[in-house]
């Protein structure tokens, strides 16, 4: 492969692993940018709420970019359908793909029984990517042979709105797996950056802090959601406050995330970010509307500000 179009030509059959949230707007943006799709699932259930999560924000997608030519756009969708599958077995739908994105509730156990159970069925050339937040690619990677052909694939949510995309690379990942996965992200209409495999990449490690700082604010009754919120985007030029933000993520993956950084927390010397860290079960309740004033508060006054 000479150059970047030969390499992302390389990947024409793509097979996402789960259809929720995030595997779903995957399976989208790559059946829109022309390829071959198929979305594995559970059960039935998912996939028709894949299918029907997948039509209505194509819908949305091709008013926009078809806005004054609706015959365009129906040809656009029509198409765009035509190159998705779904199926519920991933042995199956992984024999003829080149590239394999899971995109599984975030659970170790879960990604390895996934990986080692189609390690010996793909063929040869097919790369993994996972599309974890907060586990170790290379803890992900450790059960199968292919490791050279192991990578991260980090995509936002809405996949399809938004245009970033995180790439991880193993010390095992080859330049080629490397390049083909860059090549591919471009492919997708994504702007890729690349990273190692360090606990939440670039975006998370940064913005969970700040999700976790302005739900404490909140809770220590600094200021209100609203006004936070407000701050942040007036004052910051955030296009979303941190507690809408938090909310959009998704409780329970900002939660992943936070645990996760929390069993890893020597990667972080900031003893502030620390006790964040260290308080989730404050923030766990938060969520779950048990609203916890004196834990958090007793925490945050031994925390240094440096
Ligand atoms: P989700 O809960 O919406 O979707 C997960 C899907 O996986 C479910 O539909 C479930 O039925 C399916 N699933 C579970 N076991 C399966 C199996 N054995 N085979 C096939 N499908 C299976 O979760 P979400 O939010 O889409 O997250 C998925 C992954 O993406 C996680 O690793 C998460 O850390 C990561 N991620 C999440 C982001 C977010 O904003 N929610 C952003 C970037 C990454």
């Amino acid at each position: 492969f000479s150059s970047s179009s030969a390499m992302a030509a390389a990947i024409k059959n793509v097979t996402v692993i789960g259809g929720g949230l995030m595997g779903s707007g995957i399976a989208q943006v790559a059946a829109q940018t022309g390829h071959q799709v198929t979305i594995v699932e559970v059960n039935e259930g998912a996939l028709k709420k894949a299918q029907d999560g997948i039509e209505k924000s194509l819908q949305r997608v091709t008013k926009k970019l078809y806005k004054d030519k609706p015959a365009e756009g129906e040809k656009f969708i029509k198409e765009t359908l035509s190159r998705l599958k779904t199926s519920l077995d991933v042995k199956e739908a992984v024999k003829n793909t080149d590239i394999v994105i899971e995109a599984v509730v975030e659970n170790l156990d879960l990604k390895h029984k996934l990986f080692s159970s189609i390690d010996s069925i793909a063929p040869e050339h097919t790369i993994f990517a996972s599309n974890t937040s907060s586990l170790s690619i290379q803890d992900i990677a450790s059960v199968t042979k292919r490791k050279d052909r192991f990578g991260g694939l980090h995509f936002f949510n809405p996949v399809p709105v938004m245009k970033l995309l995180e790439v991880i690379r193993i010390p095992e990942t080859s330049d080629e797996t490397y390049e083909k996965m860059m090549a591919w992200g471009k492919a997708l209409g994504k702007t890729t950056i690349t990273c190692k495999d360090t606990p939440g990449f670039v975006v998370n490690r940064l913005l969970v802090p700040l999700l976790a700082e302005s739900v404490r604010m909140l809770e220590r009754g600094d200021a209100t959601a609203r006004d936070i919120d407000t701050a942040m985007k007036l004052g910051a030029g955030y296009p979303m406050g941190p507690l809408e933000l938090a909310d959009y993520v998704g409780n329970d993956t900002t939660k992943f995330i936070l645990d996760v950084s929390r069993a890893v927390a020597s990667w972080s010397k900031a003893s502030c970010l620390e006790l964040v860290l260290q308080n989730v079960l404050w923030f766990e309740s938060l969520w779950g509307k048990k609203f916890s004033y004196e834990i958090s508060a007793s925490v945050w006054d031994q925390c240094p500000l440096s």
